[in-house]
């Protein structure tokens, strides 16, 4: 049975195909609207999420499926003590798809192993969250039309940020990406990221602390949020969580084509003031996960069936 636990399980030609796919469904939704009749996706967030788990509701909605919701552990029989696995086992008798967040690394693997339908993972701990890194190569295909030649900024949180390990995967794979990480020290993207991609494909990537310095360089800026909930010191997170700030008076250098993506929620990271500048994406990127989200729901129910 086929799930996505992590954005390496998706070949460059499943992520171009999921892309096209989206595309069409951007240009055709009357198409796909019954494309789900019948089917149930479950989602499963035992942890907090706005964008993933609405954005995975509204795309079965939007395929003519139906959804079934579990919020929080203190609503379900988690909290009586049963296991990812016992869940997933029990959700396979209702469902047709599992949607699932948890703030255990793993609990996603461990639930497609146990589960008899697909299972994606909408985010396990400080792991992997692949489906935000399709709604944010979307968001950079419509954007810039190609990923090849492009000088990538990640600032803020690249120790902890799931989403920057997952897209420094994907855009990996394609030719000529120059990559500028930007942290604080304390928060430098970790070794075993840069080892499987950075270092294996020989990547050209620089380090600095320096966010306006590096501004200048950049056709994309990834910001991202210091995460409170990785923290095992609350003194840490005060210390960093302001370190950067993005605002109008640091975009001066920018390029004009600049695309500002974040995977929200923001913070304090991105002024409100940014949010008017057409280099703002980090809305479009909410929508673009929709998109993504529903095509990957169509080429998972698909392989199921096959
Ligand atoms: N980007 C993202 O995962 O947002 P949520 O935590 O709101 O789902």
């Amino acid at each position: 049975m086929r799930s996505l636990i992590d954005i390496v399980d998706l070949s460059t030609d499943e992520l171009d195909e999921l892309i096209g796919v989206a595309m069409d469904i951007i240009e055709h939704p009357a198409k796909y609207s019954e494309s789900c009749k019948g089917k149930k996706l479950a989602t499963l967030f035992f942890e907090p999420s706005t964008r993933t788990r609405l954005s995975f509701e509204a795309a079965m909605y939007e395929l003519g499926g139906n959804v079934l919701s579990v919020t929080g552990g203190a609503t379900s029989s988690v909290a009586k003590g049963e296991s990812v696995a016992d869940t997933a086992k029990t959700v396979s008798c209702y469902a047709d798809i599992i949607a699932m967040r948890h703030p255990k690394e793993g609990a996603a693997l461990v639930a497609a192993n146990n589960a008899s339908i697909p299972v994606i993972n909408a985010g396990d701990g400080g792991h992997c969250h692949p489906t935000q890194t399709l709604a944010d190569l979307l968001t950079i295909f419509r954007e810039k039309g190609h990923f090849d030649n492009l000088t990538v900024g990640f600032c803020g949180d690249l120790k902890f940020g799931r989403t920057v390990h997952s897209l420094i995967n994907a855009l990996s794979r394609y030719s000529g990406v120059r990559f500028v990480l930007i942290s604080p020290e304390e928060l430098k993207l970790p070794s075993y990221v840069k080892n499987e991609t950075l270092k294996k494909y020989h990547l050209p990537y620089v380090q600095t602390t320096d966010l306006e310095g590096a501004i200048p360089s950049l056709d994309i800026l990834y910001m991202t949020r210091v995460q409170r909930e990785r923290f095992f010191n609350e003194e840490d997170y005060l210390r960093l969580r302001d370190t950067y700030i993005l605002t109008p008076d640091k975009l001066r250098q920018a390029k004009q084509d600049l695309c500002i993506m974040h995977p929200l929620p923001r913070v304090n990271e991105i002024s409100v003031s940014i949010d008017d500048d057409p280099r703002a994406c980090y809305f479009k990127q909410v929508l673009n996960g929709k998109y993504m989200r529903m095509a990957l729901i169509l080429k998972l129910l698909k392989e199921a069936q096959a």
